[in-house]
């Protein structure tokens, strides 16, 4: 294990005590980053407002910005939220893994009110990737994880862009190597008539409808419409301004291409490619890290190749629109 430099959080691979440790963190109400198949988390105690305050002061998010509860399994989540029938049917389907539930809390359910910015529904996931089931196992409560960036910045895949982005002002970062899908859950909220996409996110579209048997309601509207950083316009954005659809590179732009369509240019940046062979799962994985490698490479501008908008380029879509944004 290795201490960050000035102050910086603890590092530790993801072995048995690492998560020992996280754990008794956790419970002893700090805050633990740790590796999902999504994204990497920033952890709290969900069931303690004091715990989960922090979560809101590390990220600088607003705390109208309700938490995602990461649980074990669906008997967990029974605990937590009233899932109807259909709901049940998702989680049976795809939990483990990438997707997030938003139900009316259960009465008795555990999850403070701070984690639930208040509502009356609390989101739910229970993650597949073996470092969270243990952290959350082993802790024996919810753990409310955002992703573990500064509000409004691009989500983190690695250990290392959790330091960069917080490493003075969390305790612990369980490093588990890149986090697979690279980008967030898909959320579905139960809260209305029909089930409704909330955010899409690293579980197609196509398969939830497969499983519900109907297409799910989208956008917003509805008394469930809440306000949130995550489905607001400038989010997920790194320091660069992106250009989306693009054709070609202009100079002094940079590129992110998707199956080799943007060519090298004189005067132009480095070109990173999602996918040269127009893999969207490939791309998934590779859109937050090249996001951050260009920006780290000093790009100030991106043009950003099309990415057609099936499967997963609904969830890369959506967070690129967002990442172009005005800020
Ligand atoms: O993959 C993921 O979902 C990652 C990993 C760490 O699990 N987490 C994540 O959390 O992306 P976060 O906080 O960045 O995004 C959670 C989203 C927010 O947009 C929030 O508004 C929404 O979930 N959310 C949480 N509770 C909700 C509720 N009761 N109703 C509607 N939306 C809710
Ligand atoms: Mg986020």
């Amino acid at each position: 294990m290795t201490r960050g430099a000035d102050g910086a959080a603890w590092l530790a691979p993801a072995d048995e005590e690492a998560i020992e440790w996280g754990a008794r963190i956790l419970r002893d109400g700090g805050l633990v980053a740790f590796p999902t198949e999504t994204v990497y988390g920033l952890g709290a105690d969900a069931t303690s407002a004091e715990a989960v305050a922090k979560i809101y002061s590390a990220k600088g998010r607003p705390s109208f910005n309700p938490l995602i509860a990461h649980v074990a399994d669906l008997d967990a989540a029974k605990r937590e939220a009233e899932l109807p029938p259909a709901a049940l049917r998702l989680a049976e389907a795809f939990w483990p893994g990438p997707l997030t539930l938003v139900a009316p809390r259960a009465a008795g359910g555990s999850v403070c009110e701070l984690a639930r910015a208040g509502l009356a529904s609390v989101a739910l996931r229970a993650p597949s990737a073996p470092v969270a089931r243990a952290l959350i196992l082993t802790a024996g409560r919810p753990i409310a994880a955002p992703s573990a960036n500064r509000s409004g910045h691009v989500s983190p895949v690695t250990a290392a862009h959790v330091l960069e982005d917080l490493g003075e002002r969390i305790d612990l970062v369980i490093d588990g190597g890149r986090a697979d899908k690279g980008v967030e859950s898909t959320i579905v909220s139960f809260l209305g008539e029909r089930p409704r996409l909330l955010r899409p996110g690293a579980l197609a579209r196509e398969a939830l409808e497969e499983a519900l048997g109907a297409p799910l309601a989208a956008g917003e509207g509805g008394e469930a419409t809440i306000l949130a950083p995550g489905m607001t316009a400038s989010h997920y954005a790194p320091r660069a301004r992106l250009r989306l659809e693009a054709l070609d590179l202009r100079e002094g732009e940079a590129g992110l291409d998707f199956g080799g369509r943007l060519g090298a240019r004189q005067g132009a940046g480095p070109i990173l490619d999602l996918s040269p062979a127009e893999n969207l799962q490939e791309a998934a994985a590779n859109l937050f890290l090249y996001l951050r490698e260009l920006d780290s490479r000093g790009a100030t501008a991106i043009a950003v190749a099309p990415i057609p908008p099936r499967g997963l380029g609904e969830a890369i879509n959506d967070r690129l629109r967002r990442a172009a944004a005005p800020k």
